[in-house]
């Protein structure tokens, strides 16, 4: 396909997963709003509709609960092709929503909408509408997550990383118990089982699902009880990139409120906290389990996300960029979600090797930040291959390059637009 037909057909694809105001990432496998898809997503929006653009943050912020979480999902309207839904989760509220966040990439995409938008009032109007509702997510996760003020939040759910089935999490994950009762999986009519998680995961999934419920979503309770707690390379630096967008928003917008203080603190305690996590022994951060206080020994596009929130120093940032050309050579597609000589790496299954368009975006955000000026080239092209021989999937097998996942995917489709074509 040529790259006007592609421009057309990823135009096509948010049209025809577009719910009224909100997008589902694919329909029947992901039939709801999810956060960081939506915000993705908007990017493709400013392309075609900038007001649709700015209706998809709304929606997305519609979920936010009071305590300043935006939610994972936001199950805008029933769908049944879905497990686990909303009665599963058991949130109370008008607008059902899950009880877990996602990577908070949300700051960061308004941020570019406002710098990109043409129609200037229509952004001046939608951020300025918006920036206590992102400064309270912000707070909900450096307060809930990181009460102590270590620098380093944490996240309770592989979900919650967004990199669910990453090798990553597989120790911690197997230490939490298995959920008691029976459930029949849906994913696995919309998609082949070699391209999802195994049985085994999902039962620890739905366990941690429950604990939330079955301790009423105290905050407290769960921040000492939770049995899955991970200091996630990824979620920490998109955290940080968020919140330094999020307070440069502020100062374009003058404004000011004493909470920005609060935002500036946290950023300035992990940028020396960040530290922690680095692996000499790996030329890499690693992923923390918080409980066990054990490294996770697995190099991810997430332990990479340091590059993004420029949370490296410079000579991290050159050892985390000489694995990157290691890592490119190794597969004939994309920078792979698991690092290819990883015992666990699978190059066709959900977060253990495939390639997503996102993740490869923020990457060579990231490369371009340290001035790498060849590896973001060699991210870019390898991605525009991508979805010039294959079209808009979920994610691609880095060997062969095969779509896996949901087709016609709202987030490729997006990111396509707004960085490929
Ligand atoms: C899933 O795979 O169903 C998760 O909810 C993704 O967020």
């Amino acid at each position: 396909m040529n790259s006007d037909e592609l421009i057309k057909k990823a135009k096509d694809i948010l049209e025809l997963n577009d719910l009224g105001g909100y997008t589902v990432p694919t329909h029947n496998l992901y039939p709801f709003q999810w956060n960081w898809d939506a915000a993705i997503t908007a990017l493709g929006w400013m392309k075609m509709d900038e007001a649709r653009a700015w209706q998809e943050i709304h929606m997305l912020i519609k979920g936010q609960w009071d305590n300043g979480m935006i939610p994972h999902i936001i199950f805008h309207k029933e769908v049944d092709s879905y497990f686990p839904d909303a009665e599963v989760w058991g949130v109370k509220r008008d607008l059902r929503t899950t009880s877990i966040s996602q990577p908070p990439v949300l700051a960061s995409i308004v941020k570019i909408m406002f710098e990109q938008a043409k129609d200037k009032s229509l952004a001046q109007e939608s951020v300025s509408k918006i920036l206590d509702n992102l400064i309270n997510y912000h707070l909900w996760w450096y307060n809930e997550r990181d009460p102590e003020s270590t620098g380093l939040v944490v996240s309770y759910h592989p979900w919650e990383s967004g990199m669910d089935n990453s090798p990553a999490w597989d120790k911690s994950l197997a230490t939490v118990p298995p959920v008691s009762w029976e459930y029949k999986r849906k994913d696995l009519d919309h998609v082949d089982s070699s391209e999802r998680p195994h049985a085994d995961e999902y039962d620890r999934y739905l366990y941690l699902v429950d604990f939330f419920k079955k301790h009423n979503f105290d905050s407290q309770y769960i921040y000492q009880n939770c049995p899955y707690k991970m200091f996630d390379v990824g979620i920490i630096s998109i955290l940080h990139k968020a919140s330094k967008d999020l307070i440069s928003l502020c100062n374009t917008l003058k404004y000011k409120p004493d909470t920005t203080f609060e935002l500036n603190t946290r950023v300035t305690i992990t940028e020396s906290s960040i530290s922690q996590l680095w692996s000499e022994n790996h030329y890499n951060f690693l992923n923390k389990d918080a409980i066990t206080n054990e490294f996770c020994p697995v190099l991810t596009t997430g332990t990479m996300m340091a590059l993004y929130g420029e949370l490296a120093n410079e000579s991290q940032a050159i050892k985390l960029n000489n694995v990157l050309k290691d890592w490119l050579d190794l597969t004939n597609y994309g920078v792979s979600s698991t690092y290819a000589k990883s015992a666990e790496f699978e190059p066709q299954r959900y977060w253990r090797g495939p390639v997503w368009l996102h993740m490869n975006w923020l990457l060579a955000l990231g490369t371009d930040a340290y001035g790498f000026t060849e590896e973001t080239q060699r991210i870019k092209d390898s991605a525009s291959k991508l979805i010039h021989k294959e079209g808009f999937y979920e994610y691609f097998n880095c060997d062969t390059g095969a779509g896996c996942g949901g087709d016609a995917f709202s987030w490729t489709a997006a990111i396509s637009l707004h960085w490929l074509l």
